[in-house]
Formats: structure tokens, C-alpha cells, sequence
């Protein structure tokens, strides 16, 4: 930690307290906020030990862009325990060994957010729908992360709900919350400990699925897909290499996904104008057929209100890096071995950026209300640069049909009798934040019900045909 007692780490504004971290875990919005608009885009602070922060619009670009070179994904995430359960993968790799590993992922990940699971995502929207008309009421975070659980599971795996996913679902949650402890001390009883049991037995079960796959002349999900791949010198990659990109992909996905989608939920809930909107432009451009990539350039409100829900509610506030050279930003120098976090949330709410910043306001992304370009510079929920997440594409593919699935079937609305919060970490989402959903008569009458069912049962028997 030569870094900490260097006196150009001790130039830059902020404080050593020993208090920073209580104040960050209580409260991490009022910690972002009082920091930046006290120091500006860069400033220091102590967590389990001192740290630097930066953000805004020329942070975001100093870090994924311009200075990138002078930043470590390993040093970063590698020091977290969630370097601990997922070893060799994408996030925590630099340089040439990140581009191939990140150029073999691509072209799989990217058929996932295209075309190739759009019909199972519309079938589990569908379903969910279809269970909220018997149970009209729940909580956001819940009903996203059940959705998401089922459409991540069978996109990267390849295997459909009810069968061993029932089984798996405990040990992706113990390893999602494992890869969120504060330590990478693994302790015996512990969440860490737990992740990496649970770790164990996934690869045990997905092992058989690999052996499979590589004989499967057409193979499922982003894991049959991968087994097929070979390397430059035609040898496939090894069981355990598929297995732990399958992994990271799925820790990446869901429980952002999830928290993305319970804040669909909860905003369209909170926000009927915004509700009838998008649900007149998808009736406009869908009419009572199933979302579909071609026109979807023509549901401007839902791309408002998603480019909005990821500016308000980014599903991680903060991102670690370590800094490998000295480098210079904001006219100070932070020398190498320097622990960097980048916050979405902060720079996302920048007042220079957005006006009112802590209000819902989909409607500052019409294009008719200004300059998106230069808003775009402060959003990076998504990251940004050459590692711009790998599974935007398809993410965004599932909100899209969550959103336009639901308001076509239902009205939400919240719950006044019940009180929510909205948690900070690991994930950002609201907690406790219950709905009503009120039936709408119009799909269903118009038929469209019935024919996204069929479209989902033709996909399941050719997907039995293929077993
Ligand atoms: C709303 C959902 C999602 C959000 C908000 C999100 C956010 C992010 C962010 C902010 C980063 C950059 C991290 C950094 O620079 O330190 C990232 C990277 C990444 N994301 Fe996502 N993500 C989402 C969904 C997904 C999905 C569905 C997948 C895969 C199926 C995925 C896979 C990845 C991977 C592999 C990376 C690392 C890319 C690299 O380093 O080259 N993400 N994501």
C-alpha cells in the first residue's frame, strides 16, 4: 500500500476516516453525492483501505477510453472475492488475454441478444404473465428475478425450466451472493465459503451437459454453442474454460437483468402517464403480435423509458480498478497501485448533465428536448469503451419484451399500503416494493395471447425435436 503514504495520493481532496466505509455501506447515494459536489470528479477516500474515486463525463472517458491502458481489471475485481469463485474469466483479464477471451465470447453472446432466444424470452413473459392474472400482486424484485433466473438459465445453459435448473437455482444464488462478501477470506459458514461450495457443484452438473453438447449437431445455449468452439490450433476449449465462461456470463446477467426489470416494475408502476404512453406506441407498432427486433426502432417511448430506468436505477452503483502506472487526471497525479471505483449512479445524476437529476423523467431523451450526445458522456451503466458489457444486446432484449408484454395484459399499479426502499448494495433495486396488476381486456380479445402461446409451443417441439 506504498501508494497510500505517497504525497501525490495525499494531494488529492478527500479524507483518511476510518468512517468513510460505514458512511459508503449506510448510505452510498448521500456518500457519492456530498463527495462529488464537495471535491468534484476526483477525490479520496478510506474504505477497507484508502481508495480513489472519479467520476462524471471526462472520468468515464479517462478510464474506459483514454487512460485505460493505465488501469488493471485483475487488480481490480481480482481483489474482491468474487475473484476468489470466478478465476480465469473475461472481467478479470488485461490486455491480449482479455481480447481473446473476450473475441471467442462475442459472436455467442451477441446470437443471444439477436434473434436466437427472443421466442423462449417472449414464452416466459408469457407464462409470467399468465401467473400474475392468478396472482395479481407482487413484489418487483421478486417477479423480475424469477423471470430472469428462468430466461439467463436457459439462454446460457441451454436447459429448460422444471427440469435440473429447479435444482441449480440454489447454487447460482449462493454463488451470486458469495461474489458479493465484503472479504475474499473464505471462512467456514461463511457466504464466500457457500459461493464456492455451490461453484463446485455447478461445475459437477454441468459437466455431463458439455461432454453432450460437443456431440449435439445443434446445440443449445451459449454452452453448446461454446463446447463446439475450437481454439487457432483446432482443439476445443477445455470442460472447466467453457464452465466458468458459462458461469461468469450468468453472474454478469441475471442479477443485473433483475434489477433492471424490478425497476420496470416499479417505475411504470409509479408513473402511469409514462404507462399509458408506452402501452398506446406498442399498440401502435405491435399491434397484438410478439415484440420483434424489426420495427422496434418505432417503440421511441420504450427506449426512453429504458435509457432513463438505466440512468435512475444503474443495477450496480460503483466498479473497481487498479491503477498500474502513475497517470494524471483532474490536475493531480494518482500513482500507480492505486485502487480507482467508478460509480454509474454519480455520474448519472451530475446535475451539469441532468436537470433535476433525482427525478423519473423519461421524457429528457426525446430527442426534440435536446442534445442526447452530450448526456451520453455521463451513461455508463452499461460501462463503455472496448468493454462495453457483452451482454447489452441482450439484456435490453429482455426488458423490451417485459415491458411490452405486461402493459399490453395488465395495469400497474403500486401499492400505497406498503412502504419500500430502495437498496444500494451488492445490487441496486427497490426492496419490498409491491404491485397491482389490473387485467386489460384488449390482448386477449384481439387473440394475441393465443398466438404468442402457439409461437412458444412451436419453439418447444423443436426444441424436442433436437433433444
Ligand atoms: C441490465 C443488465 C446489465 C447491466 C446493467 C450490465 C452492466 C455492465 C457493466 C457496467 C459492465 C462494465 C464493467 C466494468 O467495466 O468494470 C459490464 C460488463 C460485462 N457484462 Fe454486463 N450488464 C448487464 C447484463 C449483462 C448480461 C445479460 C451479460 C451476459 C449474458 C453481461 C455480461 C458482461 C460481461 C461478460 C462483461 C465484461 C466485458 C469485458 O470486460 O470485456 N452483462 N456489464
Amino acid at each position: 500500500m506504498r501508494y497510500a503514504i505517497d504525497p501525490r495520493f495525499r494531494a488529492i481532496p478527500g479524507t483518511s476516516s476510518p468512517l468513510e466505509l460505514r458512511a459508503m455501506v449506510q448510505n452510498p447515494f448521500a456518500f457519492f453525492e456530498e463527495r462529488y459536489l464537495k471535491y468534484g470528479p476526483i477525490f479520496r477516500s478510506s474504505l477497507v483501505y484508502p481508495v480513489v474515486w472519479m467520476m462524471g463525463a471526462e472520468a468515464n472517458r479517462a478510464i474506459m477510453v483514454t487512460e485505460r491502458d493505465n488501469f488493471s481489471y485483475a487488480g481490480g475485481y481480482g481483489q474482491l472475492a468474487f475473484g476468489r469463485l470466478f478465476k480465469q474469466n473475461v472481467l478479470v483479464m488485461d490486455g491480449d488475454e482479455h481480447l481473446r477471451a473476450r473475441t471467442l465470447l462475442e459472436p455467442a453472446v451477441n446470437r443471444l441478444g439477436l434473434t436466437e432466444v427472443i421466442d423462449q424470452v417472449q414464452g416466459i413473459w408469457e407464462s409470467t404473465a399468465d401467473k400474475l392474472e392468478r396472482k395479481p400482486h407482487g413484489d418487483v424484485y421478486d417477479i423480475a428475478q424469477r423471470a430472469t433466473f428462468e430466461a439467463s438459465a436457459m439462454a446460457l445453459t441451454g436447459l429448460k425450466d422444471g427440469s435440473e435448473l429447479d435444482e441449480m437455482r440454489p447454487h447460482f444464488e449462493a454463488m451470486i451472493i458469495g461474489a458479493m462478501a465484503h472479504t475474499k477470506l473464505r471462512y467456514p459458514g461463511g457466504v464466500l465459503d457457500q459461493g464456492l461450495k455451490s461453484r463446485d457443484i455447478l461445475v459437477d452438473m454441468l459437466r455431463p451437459h458439455i461432454e453432450r453438447a460437443r456431440r449435439d449437431p445443434e446445440p443449445k445455449g451459449f454452452l453448446g454453442r461454446l463446447a463446439q468452439d475450437k481454439d487457432a490450433q483446432g482443439n476445443y476449449l477445455s470442460i472447466d474454460d467453457v464452465i466458468h465462461h458459462t458461469l461468469l456470463l450468468f453472474w454478469a446477467g441475471y442479477d443485473t437483468t433483475a434489477s433492471a426489470g424490478s425497476w420496470v416494475l416499479h417505475l411504470l408502476a409509479h408513473h402511469p402517464e409514462w404507462q399509458d404512453r408506452i402501452r398506446e406506441n406498442v399498440w401502435d407498432v405491435l399491434g397484438d403480435q410478439p415484440y420483434e427486433l424489426k420495427g422496434s426502432a418505432k417503440l421511441h417511448t420504450v427506449s426512453w423509458f429504458l435509457r432513463e430506468v438505466e440512468r435512475f436505477g444503474p443495477s450496480l452503483t460503483m466498479f473497481p480498478r487498479t491503477a498500474v502506472n502513475d497517470f494524471e487526471f483532474g490536475g493531480h497525479t494518482v500513482p500507480a497501485g492505486t485502487p480507482v471505483f467508478w460509480s454509474p449512479w454519480m455520474s448519472q445524476r451530475c446535475p451539469e448533465a441532468f436537470p433535476h437529476p433525482h427525478a423519473f423523467d423519461p421524457g429528457r431523451w426525446d430527442p426534440a428536448r435536446g442534445d442526447d450526445q452530450a448526456k451520453g458522456k455521463y451513461m455508463v451503466g452499461f460501462g463503455g469503451g472496448p468493454r462495453l458489457c457483452l451482454g447489452r444486446n441482450f439484456a435490453q432484449m429482455q426488458l423490451r419484451i417485459q415491458i411490452t408484454t405486461l402493459v399490453r395484459r395488465f395495469h400497474i399499479e403500486p401499492d400505497a399500503t406498503r412502504p419500500f426502499l430502495i437498496q444500494g448494495l451488492p445490487t441496486h433495486h427497490p426492496v419490498d416494493s409491491f404491485v397491482h396488476f389490473r387485467p386489460l381486456l384488449g390482448y386477449q380479445e384481439r387473440g394475441g395471447r393465443a398466438r404468442a402461446a402457439q409461437k412458444g409451443a412451436s419453439n418447444e417441439s423443436s426444441a424436442e425435436a433436437h433433444a
